[in-house]
């Protein structure tokens, strides 16, 4: 429970925090988490290998960026971000680099190329990424296994970040016109059932942290995978609770010399739904900007309010949603893509989203006999993903501002469902 015990936010007990609303975050930009870290630790500590998955946003990279730092010294670290990866040969020329900082594996990664006369020491990254790209081909699972391998043999123990990892499966299922292809589907297996080797051959000494913003464990049961995950423990990240919301604004108003008044912070808290962290950061982001202007050095009510419907729902935090909305096209089959949207614009025009409306939406965009199969994947990867939440009347979006967001861009030409007494057209 949230105590006030202030006027302001700057006047709760806290720190003082540098604002960002780009990358991830480290150091003096990390706020809070301190269960989340302890907990991440705990279990690599005992050797667990972990998913992290949570919706975009809400400080999956950040975390491991945080759990990097500190570890400093205990562990050897690896971090790959997979998202800009076409296929798995180059994943592993990815994985292969991040670990050529380690002078094992850079040994190793040298006796690939000794027919030629590459100077690897001198190389970028990004530049020997593109030559173990083609060095590796098709053998990209034993070289994978041989780096793997070189790198759990020394000490200390390692931890091997993989960040975006079901945005590379999502890709390599999918043909060009989203359908799940049979190739695509043999080798995620392959590549997953490789990951499991790994981690089970390299127990105690390698520990993999996958992490995602589409759920991969929805995608890898829509294609009857789930089992290659099964030696892997799941932690969820959850968004802030409104405390820490309030927390975090008081500790950036501290070192930006800006007074949010106690119940202005509330709003801003109420008009979010829920805290993803970034979200707090775009808040803060916009309040400040818009008392720059006024040459004010306090925040009201109204002040959020006005900045809420100018600003929060356009420019940069605009952008952003965009992507909630282009992610849902990676993590949704193309035929089920339009009942997705369809659902989701219900729920944004109508207070809750009932389980009749669904049917009959469903009945709207796939054949008769696959609603009820269409619905439960769809809403799988609708809550999973952090869309969608069942409440007591239906399902209702977690986020407001998306919400929001949401029905400004798409009311405009949607019929919504259960308006004229049932679906014909
Ligand atoms: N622990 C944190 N402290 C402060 N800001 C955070 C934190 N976690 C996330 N953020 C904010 O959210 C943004 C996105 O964080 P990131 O780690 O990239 O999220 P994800 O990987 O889940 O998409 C950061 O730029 C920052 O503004
Ligand atoms: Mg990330």
């Amino acid at each position: 429970m949230t105590t006030r015990s202030a006027d302001t936010l700057n006047a709760l007990p806290g720190s003082t925090l540098r604002t960002t609303t780009g990358n991830w975050v480290d150091g003096d930009q990390f706020f809070g988490r301190d269960s989340e870290l302890h907990q991440l630790r705990e279990r690599l500590d005992a050797g667990d290998h972990i998913l992290l998955s949570a919706m975009r946003r809400i400080g999956k990279t950040s975390l491991m960026r945080e759990t990097i730092r500190r570890m400093k010294g205990e562990y050897r670290t690896v971090f790959v971000d997979l998202e800009s990866c076409g296929d798995f040969t180059e994943a592993v020329a990815h994985l292969a680099a991040g670990m050529s900082k380690h002078v094992s594996v850079l040994s190793k990664i040298k006796s690939w190329f000794k027919d030629g006369v590459d100077n690897l020491d001198e190389v970028q990254i990004a530049d020997l990424t593109v030559r173990l790209r083609d060095r590796i081909g098709a053998g990209w699972r034993d070289r994978g296994d041989e780096v793997l391998a070189t790198m759990a043999a020394g000490s200390p123990r390692v931890v091997v970040f993989i960040d975006e990892l079901p945005i590379l499966l999502g890709k390599c299922l999918r043909t060009e016109t989203g359908d799940v292809s049979a190739d695509g589907r043999r080798e995620v297996e392959q590549f997953m059932l490789w990951l499991r080797w790994n981690a089970q051959q390299h127990q105690g000494r390698l520990s993999f942290v996958f992490a995602g913003s589409i759920g991969i464990e929805p995608l890898l049961r829509s294609v009857g995978l789930s089992a290659s995950l099964n030696n892997v423990v799941s932690v969820n990240l959850e968004p802030w609770d409104t405390e820490t919301a309030l927390s975090c604004w008081g500790a950036l108003g501290r070192n930006y010399d800006l007074e949010i008044d106690y119940a202005a912070g509330e709003r801003m808290a109420e008009r979010l739904g829920v805290c993803i962290p970034y979200h707090v950061q775009l808040f803060f982001d916009r309040v400040r900007d818009d008392a720059r202007r006024r040459k004010a050095r306090t925040v009201t009510l109204t002040d959020v309010d006005r900045v809420y419907a100018e600003r929060m729902l356009r420019a940069q935090g605009g952008q952003d949603l965009h992507h909630m909305e282009e992610r849902l096209r990676l993590a949704i089959r193309k035929p089920l893509q339009a009942l997705a949207f369809d659902l989701l614009t219900q729920a944004a025009v109508t207070p809750a989203l009932t389980a009749s409306a669904a049917l009959e939406l469903a009945g709207r965009r796939v054949p008769p006999d696959t609603t009820d199969a269409a619905l439960r994947e769809v809403f799988e990867t609708l809550e999973h993903d952090g869309y969608l939440d069942l409440g007591p009347h239906g399902h209702v979006f977690l986020s407001h501002l998306l919400r929001d967001f949401w029905e400004r861009r798409f009311r405009r030409g949607f019929r919504p469902a259960g308006v004229d007494g049932g679906g014909h057209s």
